[in-house]
């Protein structure tokens, strides 16, 4: 049965097919350690629950406004206000299922045929994808490992044309971790304002950050830039809420307007139970969200120290997110059973799996074939284990 033309030429998400994957391996009973994962593994937080479920309890289980309803889009207000020192009104906000809809919406309302959209690479997954979905051409702005992945001015104006309509950025950034430099955001958002473009700004990983990195919304460097900026947010990795799906978008009202207006033909509202839930978890206590970081930061030290000890691995530090992206090009070349060599990431985390039994996500799929992506959403025990079987395996390529 033929597709439309729209779908033809997109693929489906590889991070959710590999976590698929692994979890299927580990229902058969297969020992499969997944460093696939792009979600915290830890509770969402008790208060958060009795939010959700007290409003099954009462009854809050019906449609609400397209938009989400008014103590919600007013929570989001108050958190862009307490957190990033932005000021916005309740009509520049929209809730949606999940972030990836408010950029999925936010693609569909803003660009067009002969658009092009900026995406630096390393990059997530789905911007390419929702870009081309959207008809526009994503056009990549590679940024260079030696500088651990930070995006700087210059690498968006290598690539900016007259076609640019926006540049997605993405800090910290998934799959990198990279954080871009205050003084590199502030040049970004002039070059914004010079050559006349826009900015989406997805924040899902706002929340953690390392070593005394801080977060830093591109919106908040002044009213120019924030006229010409789409923050996107999420509740999914700040509070461990990636099943309750629910993310918003704030920016100019006429787009946020044509975002509800889509949703309002779509998906409707997010689920009502999740947005009381939400509220309870932007506005509620802090303690989970500094526990949590404080934990993602102790495994990150720990993975880059067995990292670095692997021969042939090498992994900038990653500044954010819950992620590393090490470099294992050194491995390509090598050979496995039966004379077959590894020559690309997806055949070396083929081998990961059959050897090692671990998984990761191959680097191609973010932009970048000399890499893997390793999530550190899991026990202390379950990393040590999974790296020690990493490393052997690995040891053995020769
Ligand atoms: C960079 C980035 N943005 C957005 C999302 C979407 O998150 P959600 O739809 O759960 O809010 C993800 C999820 O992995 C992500 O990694």
């Amino acid at each position: 049965m033929p597709l439309s033309r729209r779908v033809r030429s997109i693929s489906p998400s590889s991070t959710l097919a590999i976590t698929a994957m692994a979890k299927r391996m580990q229902a058969e009973g297969i020992d499969v350690i997944s460093f696939a994962g792009g979600e915290p593994e830890f509770d969402t937080p008790e208060h958060v629950k009795a939010a959700g479920i007290r409003a099954v309890r009462d009854g809050f289980t019906k449609y609400t406004a397209p938009a989400g309803i008014e103590e919600l889009r007013d929570a989001v207000v108050a958190k862009l206000k307490r957190d990033n020192g932005l000021e916005y009104t309740q009509d520049e906000v929209v809730t949606c299922s999940g972030s990836k809809q408010a950029l999925y919406n936010l693609a569909m309302v803003f660009f067009d045929k002969r658009d092009e959209v900026i995406i630096p690479a390393p990059y997530w997954v789905s911007y390419p994808e929702q870009v081309r979905l959207a008809d526009a051409t994503p056009v990549f702005a590679p940024t260079r490992e030696e500088e651990g992945f930070r995006l700087k001015r210059g690498d968006l104006e290598r690539v900016l044309t007259r076609r640019t309509k926006a540049v997605i950025l993405n800090s910290p950034c998934n799959p990198t971790g990279a954080v871009i430099e205050l003084d590199e955001l502030k040049a970004i958002a002039e070059l914004a304002v010079e050559k006349d473009f826009y900015l989406v700004s997805d924040e899902a990983y706002e929340a953690l950050t390392y070593d005394g990195v801080k977060h830093v919304s591109i919106a908040s460097l002044g009213e120019e830039v924030k006229a010409r900026t789409f923050v996107v947010g999420s509740t999914s990795k700040t509070y461990a809420m990636t099943g309750w799906r629910l993310g918003y978008a704030a920016g100019p009202k006429e787009i946020i307007k044509a975002m509800i207006d889509l949703q309002s033909h779509s998906t409707s509202a997010p689920a009502s139970p999740s947005q009381k839930a939400a509220v309870a978890a932007l506005l509620g206590p802090r303690e989970t969200v500094e526990s949590m970081r404080r934990e993602f930061e102790k495994r990150r030290r720990y993975l880059l120290e067995r990292l670095h000890g692997i021969p042939g691995v090498r992994c900038v530090p990653p500044e954010g997110a819950f992620y590393a992206f090490p470099n294992v090009s050194a491995f390509y070349g090598k050979k496995v059973a039966r004379g077959r060599k590894i020559s690309s990431s997806t055949d070396l985390t083929a081998y990961l799996i059959q050897e090692a039994r671990v998984t990761v996500v191959p680097g191609a799929d973010f932009g970048s074939d000399k890499h893997v992506r390793i999530s550190y959403c899991l026990g202390m025990e379950q990393i040590r284990d999974g790296l020690e079987r990493m490393a052997k395996a690995l040891e053995q390529l020769k």
